[in-house]
């Protein structure tokens, strides 16, 4: 099973896909935490790419493509989150499967209002030791159930998410015509619970796309 995610920041991209690798036992590659984590690092390529983050800005294709092929390679089931942002992205990343004989499964595009988004973004804490996301508003300890510390991301600001929406904004319509096009798309109103969201996204990969994938198998077999 090989699936995007898409959708603006804060709609919460990282969290279905820890659910989601959870339960089917696909790889979760977040293209965001895995830059976070160069940067962290103090890396040659985090030093170059910490000042365009924190702007929330993109990063350049020339550092995110070796990236994403790096991770990719050899994998035969993933959540990707935060890739692709852009039409070259989504070229790429069909361009690098169809050179492996793969293809995508499905892409869901997580859809919610701007001030959700932002209201959301401002409160969350993230573990950095397991990488979960809470919310102020609803858990006050400052450690994680895993009991490493809660941090606030550095471009969780109120400006520097507005530049984050508005490269999102810039992107999103031939990214979601692209997928339409291949009929890999199904939109989601993220506007709700993450829970009712899950059951959404497990519904569609339980009835559509395992069965499709089974059948495809028997069919090489
Ligand atoms: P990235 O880390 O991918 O950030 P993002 O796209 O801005 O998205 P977020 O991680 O902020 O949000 P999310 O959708 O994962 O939401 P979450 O589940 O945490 O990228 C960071 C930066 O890296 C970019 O700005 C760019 O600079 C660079 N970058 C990354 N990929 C790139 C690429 N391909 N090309 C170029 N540059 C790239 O949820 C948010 C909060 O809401 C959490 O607290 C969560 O608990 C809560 N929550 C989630 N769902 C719900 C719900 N349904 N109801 C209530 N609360 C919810
Ligand atoms: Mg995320």
């Amino acid at each position: 099973m090989r699936i995007v995610l898409l959708g603006a920041p804060g709609s919460g991209k990282g969290t279905q896909a820890r659910l989601i690798s959870s339960k089917y036992g696909v790889v979760h590659l977040s293209m965001g935490q895995m830059l976070r984590e160069e940067v962290e690092n103090g890396s040659q390529l985090g030093q170059r790419i910490a000042p365009v983050m924190h702007k929330g800005e993109m990063v350049p294709d020339e550092v995110i493509n070796p990236l994403l092929s790096a991770q990719l390679e050899g994998l035969p089931a993933f959540v990707l989150d935060g890739y692709p942002r852009s039409i070259a992205q989504a070229k790429y990343l069909e361009a690098l499967l169809s050179s492996w004989g793969q293809v995508l499964n499905a892409v869901f595009l997580l859809e919610a209002e701007t001030e959700l988004i932002v209201e959301r973004l401002s409160g969350r804490r993230v573990c950095q030791v397991c990488g979960k996301t809470y919310h102020v508003n609803f858990y006050k300890s400052n450690r994680c159930t895993c009991g490493g510390k809660l941090t606030r991301r550095s471009d969780d600001r109120p400006e520097v998410i507005r530049n984050r929406m508005a490269a999102y904004r810039q992107s999103i319509r031939p990214i979601r015509e692209f997928y339409d096009s291949r009929n890999l798309l199904y939109q989601l109103d993220a506007n709700r619970t993450a829970e009712a969201v899950y059951t959404d996204i497990c519904h569609i990969l339980d009835e559509q796309i395992l069965p499709y994938i089974e059948w495809e198998k028997e069919g090489d077999d």
